[in-house]
C-alpha cells in the first residue's frame, strides 16, 4: 500500500511540539490512520512520560485492528522508563507501520522493525526520512557518542563584526532574530560562553520566552576570573551554573571556589590544553552529566578553539544590514587560526531565511 505524505508530515509537526521537554531523549510524533482517516495520534511531551506510539493509542477514536501507523522514529523494542512500544503496536494489531528515521540507538538500531515484521506487521522504512532525521540531529549525535552536540551561534554585521571597536554588541541582529535564539536556548539543554563575553557583556544566558526552559550555562574560565557579581553568579542559586576551570589551579584559587560554591556555581576541574581548559574533556564531562545538546555563544577566541578541536557539530548564523568596520572590532572566529584552506573544517547549507531585513542561515557540519 503507498504511504501518504500528509500523515507523516502530521507526525513530524507533533514531534516537534516536545521540543526542550524530552531531551536526552528524542523527538517523536506518531499517527493512526484507517481508511484514510486519522483516528489517533500523539507525541512524546516529556522526559520520562509516554512514548508517542503510546500517545496516538491512548487518544484512540475507534477500534484500530488492521490500521496504519506512521512513525517519525524507528519504535523502541527494549524497556527504558516506558515499555516497549513494538510491544503496543503487536498488541493493537496495526497492520502496517510506515517509519521515518531509523533509531541508532544501540538497543534499538533495527531490531525494533525487525521485532514488527517478525510478528507479521509490514514495515515500510525511510518515510520523508531526511524531514524525520531533522528533528532529532541532537539524539543521534549524543546516543552514539555520549558528548553534547554543539550548535554554534552568532549574530555579526555585513562585514563580519560581532561588536564594534569599543566592545559594543547591543544589538546587532533584528529583534525578531534575537527571539528566535531565545528558541533556541528553549531547545538546547547547555549554553556555552567564553570568559571574555562574559567580562565584556555581563550576559544573563536565560531563556526569555514565556514557559521557555531555561538551559544549564557553562562558563569556560580557567582561572576563575568571573566575578562574584557577575548576573551569572547572582542567579546561580535559581538557575544551574557551571564554570570550568584548571584543576591544577584548584588549590590556589580555593577561596574562590568556594565563593562560587556558596552563591550556587558547580565548578568543573579540567585538565590543561595549549593554556586553556580542555574542551574536549569537557563535553565528555557534560555528556556524563547528561547535556545532550550544546548553544555555544562565543566569543571569537571560545568559537575558534572549538572548531579547530572539530567540536561544532552546526552553525546558525544571523547576518544583520549594518557594517561596523575598524581591525581591531571582533570578529565570530579569531584565536590563532589555521594556516592552509584544506584544513577549514566544512559545513553544508541546509536553511536559508529572511528574517525581516536580517539572514538566518543553517549550516551542519559535513562528516
Ligand atoms: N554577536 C554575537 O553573537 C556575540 C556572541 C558572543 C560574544 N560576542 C562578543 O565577543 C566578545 C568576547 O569575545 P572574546 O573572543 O574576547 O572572548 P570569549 O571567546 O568569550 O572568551 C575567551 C576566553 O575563554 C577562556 N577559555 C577557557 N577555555 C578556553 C579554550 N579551551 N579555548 C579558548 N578560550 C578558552 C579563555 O580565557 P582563560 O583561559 O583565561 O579562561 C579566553 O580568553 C565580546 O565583545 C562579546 O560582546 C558577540
Amino acid at each position: 500500500m503507498a504511504y501518504d505524505d500528509r500523515f507523516m508530515s502530521l507526525a513530524i509537526e507533533l514531534a516537534k511540539k516536545g521540543t526542550g521537554a524530552v531531551n536526552p531523549n528524542p523527538l517523536v510524533g506518531a499517527v493512526i490512520v484507517k481508511d484514510g482517516r486519522v483516528i489517533g495520534e500523539g507525541y512524546h511531551k516529556k522526559y520520562g512520560g509516554l512514548h508517542a506510539e503510546r500517545e496516538a493509542f491512548a487518544s484512540l477514536t475507534e477500534d484500530c485492528t488492521g490500521a496504519e501507523f506512521y512513525v517519525t522514529l524507528e519504535p523502541c523494542c527494549h524497556y527504558g522508563k516506558q515499555p516497549p512500544c513494538t510491544q503496543a503496536i503487536i498488541e493493537h494489531k496495526i497492520a502496517h507501520v510506515y517509519v521515518g528515521s531509523s533509531d541508532p540507538n544501540p538497543l534499538v538500531a533495527g531490531q525494533g522493525i525487525k521485532e514488527l515484521e517478525e510478528n507479521g506487521i509490514l514495515v515500510t522504512s525511510g518515510v520523508k526520512k531526511e524531514d524525520c532525521d531533522r528533528l532529532n540531529p541532537v539524539f543521534f549525535h549524543y546516543i552514539t557518542t555520549k558528548t553534547p552536540y554543539v550548535v554554534m551561534k552568532y549574530a555579526m554585521t555585513l562585514d563580519g563584526k560581532i561588536a564594534t571597536k569599543t566592545g559594543k554588541s547591543k544589538w546587532i541582529s533584528n529583534e525578531a532574530s534575537r527571539q528566535r535564539v531565545q528558541e533556541f536556548r528553549h531547545e538546547l539543554t547547555g549554553i556555552m560562553a567564553g570568559i571574555g563575553t562574559v567580562l565584556a557583556d555581563n550576559p544573563l544566558l536565560t531563556t526569555r520566552l514565556p514557559n521557555g526552559r531555561n538551559p544549564i550555562r557553562i562558563i569556560c574560565d580557567s582561572h576563575l576570573n568571573i566575578p562574584l557579581e557577575s548576573r551569572l553568579v547572582q542567579t546561580a542559586d535559581e538557575i544551574p551554573l557551571f564554570v570550568a576551570m584548571l584543576d591544577k589551579e584548584k588549590y590556589i584559587l580555593k577561596d574562590k571556589i568556594s565563593k562560587l560554591k556558596e552563591a550556587g556555581a558547580q565548578i568543573l576541574y579540567l585538565p590543561e590544553k595549549e593554556g586553556h581548559t580542555d574542551l574536549a574533556a569537557l563535553m565528555k564531562e557534560l555528556g556524563a552529566r547528561g547535556i545532550d545538546g550544546l548553544l555555544l555563544e562565543g566569543g571569537g577566541v571560545l568559537n575558534e578553539s572549538m572548531l579547530r578541536e572539530g567540536l561544532v557539530d552546526e552553525m546558525r548564523i544571523f547576518v544583520a544590514p549594518k557594517v561596523f568596520g575598524g581591525v581591531s572590532a571582533k570578529t565570530p572566529v579569531t584565536g590563532c587560526g589555521i594556516d592552509e584552506v584544506t584544513e577549514a573544517e566544512e559545513f553544508t547549507l541546509s536553511e536559508l531565511e529572511r528574517i525581516g531585513n536580517d539572514i538566518y542561515a543553517r549550516y551542519v557540519k559535513r562528516r
